[in-house]
């Protein structure tokens, strides 16, 4: 049998690359985990310990002054369970790759979410959702290294307490769990979800309004690709911005005085609105302050042109924040961690 490889562990390591913002950043040691085994190697952390994988959203705004675990375990195993089939992937695994793997396998249930950045580790974190499907409607459990334990543990989905872009993992938990293998139940019966508005009317430009699951994932793909930057040209994170949720007061009051604004009806009562709208209706679509910017194409999105710091990037969150509130009187939050920022949320508004 071969040697057991040990964690390969780097100090002050550069983090600019790890991140698709690119921000300068260092942290004090990096350590790179190809499997549970190396992480049980991994002593208990003196110092802050953040695990990162895809790094699409997280972003360092300023050095890191513990260890990152960048999580690259690999491997995908399959099984069977009555008519649905069971996807175990490790945290490492590419997140689209998984996604693509399963449709050529016919398995169904994440197409919707296909061409989302990130490792698979990472989207129970923030419970990643696109054009009406989020992972809280597959999976099944996962597993984790429970630090305050040392042990393994299996969580379910109750158990990870998802919500909008929200789980234990980010929120009342944060640092408590090392993902290591997230297992989907997907379905070898295809069933569109195709509700979603813009996903419904690309579907009917295209003359498909029965859509077979490579259409549905073309479709998808194809809105990805025009109101989202590719990172490899230009770094961003995604929506930067929550949706934010209020109650039904709330909303129907701004939509008294704001009628356009898109808004969603949660199942709880609650009501989501379009973040995007409201930045884009203050005139910052496509506008930029120093070396980062909002994405012309989609408001949700700030763009980093190159050489951007974390300094100039909270500088213009805290602007498109503060005109937002003075505006709308409600405050947005960032949807990516931002690490090496002050408050709870690891975001700090002026
Ligand atoms: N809109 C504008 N201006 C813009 C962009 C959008 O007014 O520049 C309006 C649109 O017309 C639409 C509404 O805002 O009525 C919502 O836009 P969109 O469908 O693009 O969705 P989103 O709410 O901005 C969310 C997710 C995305 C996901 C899309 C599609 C969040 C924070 N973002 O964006 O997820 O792809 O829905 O389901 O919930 C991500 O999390 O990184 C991400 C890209």
């Amino acid at each position: 049998m071969a040697a057991r490889k040990a964690p390969e562990i780097t100090h002050d390591a550069d983090l600019s690359d790890l991140s698709t913002f690119r921000l300068p950043a260092r942290a004090a040691e990096l350590a790179r985990i190809e499997s549970p085994a190396q992480l049980a190697e991994l002593p208990a952390p003196a110092t802050p310990e953040l695990i990162i994988g895809g790094g699409s959203n997280t972003l360092f705004v300023a050095d890191f002054p513990g260890r990152i675990v960048l999580n690259r375990m690999r491997g995908v195993r399959m099984k069977a369970a009555g008519r649905d089939v069971l996807v175990t992937a490790a945290a490492g695994e590419n997140w689209h790759a998984l996604v693509r793997r399963c449709l050529d396998e016919g398995l169904y249930g994440i197409e919707n979410l296909i061409m989302i950045p990130g490792s698979v580790g990472a989207a129970p974190m923030q419970n990643i959702g696109a054009y009406g499907v989020e992972l809280a409607d597959v999976l099944e459990s996962l597993l984790a290294l429970d630090r305050h334990s040392g042990e393994m543990v299996t969580l379910s989905r109750e158990e990870c307490r998802f919500d909008y872009r929200d789980s234990r993992f980010k929120s009342a938990d944060r640092g408590r769990f090392i993902i290591c293998e997230v297992t989907l139940r997907l379905s070898r019966h295809f069933l569109p979800r195709a509700d979603y508005s813009s996903l419904a009317a690309e579907l009917e430009h295209r003359g498909t309004d029965a859509p077979d699951p490579r259409q549905l994932a073309a479709a998808v793909m194809r809105l990805r690709r025009h109101r989202l930057p590719d990172p490899a040209r230009l770094a961003n994170a995604g929506s930067f911005f929550k949706n934010p949720v209020v109650d039904g007061n709330t909303a129907a009051a701004l939509l008294a005085e704001h009628p356009a604004l898109p808004c969603w009806h949660l199942p709880d009562g609650r009501r989501k609105l379009a973040a995007a709208w409201m930045i884009e209706s203050l005139g910052w679509k496509g506008r930029s302050l120093g070396r980062v910017g909002v994405y012309p194409h989609h408001a949700l999105v700030l763009v980093n042109h190159g050489g951007a710091t974390g300094a100039e990037l909270l500088e213009l969150v805290s602007a498109i924040t503060g005109s937002v509130e003075r505006r709308f009187g409600l405050t947005l939050e960032p949807e990516p961690l931002l690490v090496g920022s002050s408050a709870p949320s690891g975001f700090t508004r002026s």
